[in-house]
């Protein structure tokens, strides 16, 4: 609920701010989302100014005492919102006031409002950054539980889509279990930064007060100060940072989406998603639509666009606080959820996958997907790889006319492009004679890949 009211600072000026305008520089409505960091940070800076004499115990007190009240009510629903108080901050410090008198107009002693709302966005970042890693791990687990069950199963693998060789569904699920983790230690690294103490910048400069920064970043578990005060209130390099680290979650969720929609078409056929994440059509009886990987897809748009919006939003600022940096705060909201979301959703999807290895085999069974392999088989009888290539694409094209594949070739036929072929070549264009061949790290055959998750699943331990 909202209420006229007078804002914290209007002593200084002649007239009341038009209301549109007041409307305008407004922020309760979304940076309320704050409220219980500010409260937060409120208590850390309060009990660090009683421990330096700034303020009396009786005091710290009374306002926690109050902010105690405050929060509560906050929760509960009961708090009322004033437009005409501008921020969260101000709303809550005005309650609070109300609630305690005296001691809460001292709480603001040594900070500002630049430092304070820095200080709340690194904390809620902070906590997001927690949950998010929490999500992320359950989304590897949840692709590293499908792929062990795939590492035999063969589909075609893909260059420009157009079949290339041939790799196992696990080879394929994997590569996105690497994309994740990159993105999970992007963001654990992330955090590192977001993690720093603004508190004790002020308005810009610093404070006059005995404060003690490093007491304050103690009690809210930063790992340090930001050490420089102009810095520290100006700077939103974090949550630029946070929502790159998003936009590449986003980035390779989409792609995933992308295959998904393509391999769950009928022309595919490779998987099914569970009804639960599809939907149908209105008109069309028979459509089983991939809804949620297309809005994975088209929200990726969304969070890329709110990285663009925060870095334009920085690069003209000169130091230190400007008001524009109020502006940062629904793109990383919106971030945050979007990808708070689509990782939950994610998860359980991955989960609901059903495999139908047989329409992969086939896929893979077209295309010549094991043309490199038997280009390979007679290099390793001596035969150089340029010449070798011409040789079999000289036999693709044979089998191409005859409508067949390669395996289907009598060996007198095969000799044809090179006396260099012997009845072994029949264990070499085989699919899984490919998958086998191809055993080096990163490779695709299936002890390759068996390792592989292995080691993920001690990853995702660790
Ligand atoms: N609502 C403001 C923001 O989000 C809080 C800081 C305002 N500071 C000021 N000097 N007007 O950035």
């Amino acid at each position: 609920m909202m209420m006229q009211d007078k804002q914290g600072w209007s002593g200084r000026f002649n007239e009341p701010v038009a209301e549109l305008v007041k409307r305008y520089t407004a922020s309760v409505e979304f940076d309320r989302r704050l409220a219980l960091f500010d409260i937060q940070g409120s208590l850390a800076h309060a009990q660090m100014l009683a421990a330096c004499g700034i303020i009396s115990t009786q005091d710290l007190n009374d306002i926690r005492r109050g902010l105690a009240q405050v929060e509560n009510e906050i929760i509960s629903g009961e708090f009322i919102w004033s437009l005409d108080l501008e921020d969260v901050h101000l709303n809550i410090e005005k309650r609070l006031t109300a609630l305690v008198g005296d001691a809460g107009k001292r709480l603001h002693t040594g900070r500002s409002r630049n430092d304070q709302v820095a200080t709340d966005v690194r904390l809620y970042l902070r906590h997001a950054i927690d949950e998010l890693r929490g999500l992320s791990h359950t989304l590897q687990t949840a692709i590293v539980d499908l792929a062990a069950h795939h590492t035999h199963t063969i589909m075609p693998g893909f260059t420009h889509l157009q079949v290339a060789q041939p790799v196992s569904f696990a080879h394929h699920l994997m590569a996105y279990f690497e994309m994740l983790k990159r993105d999970a230690e992007r963001l654990a690294d992330c955090r590192k930064r977001v993690n720093r103490l603004p508190l004790g910048a002020a308005a810009l400069a610093g404070t006059s007060y005995p404060i003690k920064r490093e007491y304050v970043a103690e009690l809210l578990g930063f790992d340090g100060v930001c050490e420089n005060s102009l810095d520290a209130v100006s700077d939103r390099d974090f949550a630029i940072e946070f929502t790159a680290c998003a936009a590449l979650i986003m980035t390779h969720l989409s792609r995933l989406s992308e295959e998904l929609i393509l391999w769950m078409s009928p022309r595919f056929g490779f998987i099914d998603i569970a009804d639960r994440f599809c939907t149908g059509s209105s008109i069309m009886p028979q459509k089983k639509n991939p809804d949620v990987p297309e809005l994975v897809r088209g929200k990726t748009g969304r969070v890329n666009g709110h990285l663009v919006a925060l870095l334009t939003l920085m690069k003209g600022q000169p130091l230190a606080y400007n008001k524009d940096n109020q502006e940062d705060k629904e793109p990383l909201f919106d971030t945050v959820d979007t990808l708070t979301q689509t990782l939950h959703i994610y998860a359980d999807m991955i989960g609901g996958i059903t495999v139908k290895p047989e329409a992969m085999r086939s896929a893979a069974l077209q295309g010549y997907a094991t043309a490199t392999d038997l280009a390979d088989y007679l290099v390793k009888k001596g035969l150089p790889f340029r010449d070798a290539h011409e040789a079999v694409a000289l036999a693709v094209r044979f089998a191409e006319q005859r409508g067949c594949g390669l395996s289907e070739l009598e060996l007198e036929e095969l000799q044809k492009f090179s006396p260099l072929i012997e009845p072994d070549i029949y264990g070499v264009l085989t699919l899984e004679g490919s998958l086998a061949s191809r055993n080096h790290i990163g490779g695709t055959a299936p002890q390759q890949v068996e390792t592989a998750i292995a080691r993920a699943r001690k990853h995702l331990q660790g």
